[in-house]
């Protein structure tokens, strides 16, 4: 296990910001992740280590001064099955949409709507990552986490995690703490096709599927992803970087009359997600370019670096458009991006 010095983190981070990380190395057990976060306690002014997957929701507005250890565990195996379903555990270094597609191949239902999610399976759990009618709540068994400074190994289930729209309990009270080594999924062995997301029907038309199958509606996913979202290998970005806001009832009902063409989304406690993209780019930000930072032309949450755009760049063109949202809606965005 080799620790790099004063390591480029550009080809580590889909923005492809050009920070650098004091210190860089690779895990692939958790063996070696023990034995470098001990090294690191060993540094001067030793900060905890930032542990990255593949870098696809993160952005560096600095270089990182302490230790960045990037997860390389890999691995898929079936730990069990019964009735109805099949348990599968994932290494966190694997790849997400690759772990995705194995799944399919084997025919585990349960993935589909998630595929091309950028990033590891290790991450997936942080934000409980959702996409077309699905979070991965729904599927999650349970995972297996390295506690950074006690060096212990710890198991979560579904309740420990407390999942909720683009949370969990390592973004809120346990953010930084731990190192996620396994994630272990419910997969179903006859399908629950979920085509609620009204998208994804239109491109099973237009493709015209006459039998539903998991390939299919991965299939569906992949087109319509491909066609809205930047791809990171070519146009720098991290997703949607604000999270959909959610009102009161009250609060909608004053919006919609000032704005009858709102996009929102009623939700079962009573209260209202609002459509982010919409409210920015009633702002006038859709396709806005300031250097190169920007904001995508196809999909306004998205922000996107064109080339060599700063991570405070990005940052600053976030601020202005939280700024204005608010002062147009009276509504706070919350970056969903984590930021360094
Ligand atoms: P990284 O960016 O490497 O890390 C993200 C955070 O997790 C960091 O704080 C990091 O420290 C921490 N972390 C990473 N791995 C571990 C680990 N093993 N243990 C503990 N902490 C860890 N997200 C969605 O939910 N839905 C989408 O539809 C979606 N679409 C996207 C589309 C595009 C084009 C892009 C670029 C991103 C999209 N995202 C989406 C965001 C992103 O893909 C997910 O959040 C993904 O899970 C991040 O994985 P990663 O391995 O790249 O994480
Ligand atoms: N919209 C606009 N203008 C825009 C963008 C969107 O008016 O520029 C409106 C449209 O009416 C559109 C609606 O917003 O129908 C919703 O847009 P979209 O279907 O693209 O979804 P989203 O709410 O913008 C969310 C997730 C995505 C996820 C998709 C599909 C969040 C923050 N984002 O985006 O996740 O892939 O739904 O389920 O919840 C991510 O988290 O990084 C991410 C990409």
């Amino acid at each position: 296990m080799q620790i790099q010095e004063n390591s480029s983190l550009k080809k580590f981070n889909t923005f492809g910001i050009d920070a650098s990380a004091r210190y860089f190395a690779n895990f692939s057990s958790w063996q070696e992740l023990e034995e470098l976060a001990y090294r690191a306690s060993k540094y001067p002014g030793h900060q905890a280590p930032l542990i990255l997957g593949g870098g696809s929701n993160i952005l560096f507005t600095r270089d990182f001064t302490g230790l960045v250890l990037k997860n390389e565990i890999k691995g898929i195996k079936k730990i069990g099955e019964d009735e109805t379903f099949i348990y599968v555990e994932a290494g966190a270094g694997e790849n997400w949409h690759r772990f995705v597609l194995h799944c399919i191949d084997q025919h585990w239902a349960g993935l589909e709507n998630l595929s091309l999610i950028p990033g590891n399976t290790g991450a997936s759990p942080l934000q409980n990552i959702g996409a077309y009618g699905v979070e991965l709540k729904d599927v999650f068994q349970e995972l297996q986490a390295f506690h950074l400074r006690d060096k212990t190994i710890e198991k979560f289930t579904l309740k420990d995690c407390r999942f909720g729209y683009r949370e969990s309990i390592f973004k809120g009270k346990y953010k930084g703490q731990f190192a996620i080594l396994t994630v272990s999924f419910r997969l179903r062995k006859k399908p629950l096709f979920n085509i609620s997301y009204g998208a994804i029907e239109q491109e099973l038309e237009k493709k015209g599927i006459k039998e539903l199958s998991i390939k299919a509606i991965s299939d569906a996913v992949i087109s319509i992803r491909s066609f809205k979202l930047p791809d990171p290998a070519i146009t720098g970005n991290a997703g949607s970087f604000f999270k959909n806001p959610q009102v009161e009832q009250a609060t909608f009902r004053l919006l919609k009359d000032q704005f009858p063409s709102i996009v929102a989304y009623p939700l079962e406690d009573g209260s209202v997600k609002l459509a982010a993209g919409w409210l920015i780019e009633q702002c006038g930000w859709k396709g806005y370019r300031r250097g190169d930072a920007g904001c995508h032309e196809k999909q306004a949450l998205v922000l996107v670096n064109y080339g060599h755009a700063s991570g405070r760049q990005i940052y600053d063109l976030s601020t202005a458009i939280l700024e204005s949202v608010q002062e147009k809606f009276g509504v706070l965005l919350e970056r969903e991006v984590n930021i360094i």
